[in-house]
């Protein structure tokens, strides 16, 4: 089956390439690239890559942004154990929607993804339900518990492509020093969660004013901070690699452009959520804002939009945490954390393109290129010979947010009822058609 991809502006930072031009896609893998010299091309040609070829699906990509398929590294599927939250065949299915054609699963699962037995199951699930790329990240700790290294080695062979104890950190320095040793034999990044729970402990909201108004009790940036400097000394001890999941405070901006700024082998994400909203968010007791780490202040946001810009922040993955509704509707001590965020990443991350934070080529690398490079995937590229990953958007398309609409069984999104501008209109997964 081939399959034409005509017109398009044709965006792949893998290759340098922007500018319009077609893409042709044969059993699944992207056979060709051909850009255009000119930016507008004349009207009336087609035929030449197989365009009038029967046999040959042509999709007229003129006018929309053509883009490798998107990558999220931070992405919780809750299969197995947690199924009335999400699925890998619903999770995939609303990654997809949202343009992603690859997704990296945590392991904070029932059983934890703390052996290889549950990576295969994980990845046996994903070929038989899934809609896209599915890659495990295998937990640091047995059971996630903070005490013993788990098989990282084994689940590496099963496929985990990083370690991570996700939902918690590793509290034990020495334990993490040790995973951040393992990590240099097995050419993995360790993904830390960042937080001291002596500090955050009952913690529900960034502490501040807000906090102490809504009587609520607070998680402060510093718990977060305490935690990406000690894991930071800790992979310059070692030489491991090391990958700040979920950066949601100016200090921990800071912290990290100053560790890369002396070689430090430590990259970083943030996510939608961080440069979109703030704690205010939570007035009136609104669980779906309820995240950890929590929504921050306007002064965070703009530290993380600066973060960004500069490359101190390397990628924006979603954190995708589905909930049940009747979960988010308990009061909001009790609430778990967690916001649904595959359907609305690509329209809040637009934003910042809208806003002139960030180019749209650095926007679609750190949603593509760089997760790939951290996880050293072949992924993210529209190079000849890959899968055939593709996104196509459409950046004029205006929508509203309706958490109803969305394919993901999570709800919970604070995004409720927001006008976003630019969106998938069609995705490809190793040359399968989703449109929209
Ligand atoms: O808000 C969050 N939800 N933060 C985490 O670290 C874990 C996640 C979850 O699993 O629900």
């Amino acid at each position: 089956m081939k399959i034409l991809i005509r017109d398009g502006h044709i965006i792949d930072p893998s290759q340098e390439f922007d500018g319009v031009g077609d893409i042709v896609i044969e059993d699944g893998k992207i056979k060709e690239v051909a850009l255009q010299r000119a930016h507008h091309p004349p009207a009336g040609k087609g035929g030449k890559r197989g365009g009038n070829d029967p046999e040959t699906r042509v999709i007229n990509a003129q006018g929309l942004i053509v883009m490798p398929g998107l990558i999220d590294m931070h992405v919780h599927l809750r299969e197995p154990g947690f199924e009335y939250k999400e699925t890998i065949q619903t999770g995939t299915m609303a990654a997809v929607k949202g343009g992603f054609t690859t997704v990296c699963c945590m392991p904070n699962t029932l059983p934890v993804n703390d052996n290889a037995s549950v990576t295969e199951f994980i990845k046996r699930k994903a070929s038989q339900e899934g809609h896209c790329a599915v890659l495990p990240i295998g937990a640091i700790t047995k059971e996630q518990k903070g005490e013993e290294l788990a098989e990282i080695g084994t689940m590496r062979n099963e496929g985990c492509i990083a370690f991570s104890d996700d939902g918690q950190p590793v509290v034990n320095s020495l334990i993490m020093r040790r995973a951040l040793e393992y990590s240099k034999s097995f050419d993995v990044p360790i993904i830390s969660h960042s937080e001291d729970v002596t500090l955050t402990e009952d913690g529900v909201m960034n502490e501040g004013v807000i906090s102490i108004t809504l009587g609520l009790k607070g998680l402060p940036a510093e718990a977060e901070q305490i935690m990406i400097f000690r894991d930071i000394l800790l992979a310059e001890l070692t030489g491991g690699r090391l990958h700040i999941a979920h950066v949601s405070t100016e200090g921990s901006v800071n912290i990290i452009r100053n560790a890369k700024n002396r070689g430090a082998k430590v990259t970083a994400e943030t996510c939608p959520h961080y440069f979109s909203l703030t704690e205010d968010a939570v007035k009136g007791y609104n669980t779906n804002a309820k995240v950890n780490p929590p929504l921050r202040t306007a002064r965070d946001i703009e530290a993380i939009k600066k973060g960004l810009k500069d490359g101190t922040i390397d990628v924006i993955a979603t954190d995708h945490a589905p909930h049940h509704r009747d979960e988010k509707m308990r009061e909001f001590d009790s609430a778990p954390f967690g916001i649904s965020g595959l359907e609305t990443a690509l329209g809040l991350s637009l934003r910042l393109v809208q806003e002139g934070i960030l180019s749209l080529r650095q926007l679609i690398e750190k949603m593509t290129l760089s997760p790939a490079k951290i996880l050293r995937i072949q992924k993210g590229t529209l190079r000849a010979g890959m899968d055939a990953d593709i996104v196509v958007v459409d950046e004029k398309k205006e929508y509203t947010v309706h958490a109803e609409r969305f394919i993901s069984k999570g709800k919970n999104t604070p995004f409720e009822g927001w006008e976003l501008r630019g969106s998938p209109v069609l995705t490809m997964y190793k040359g399968k058609i989703y449109e929209w």
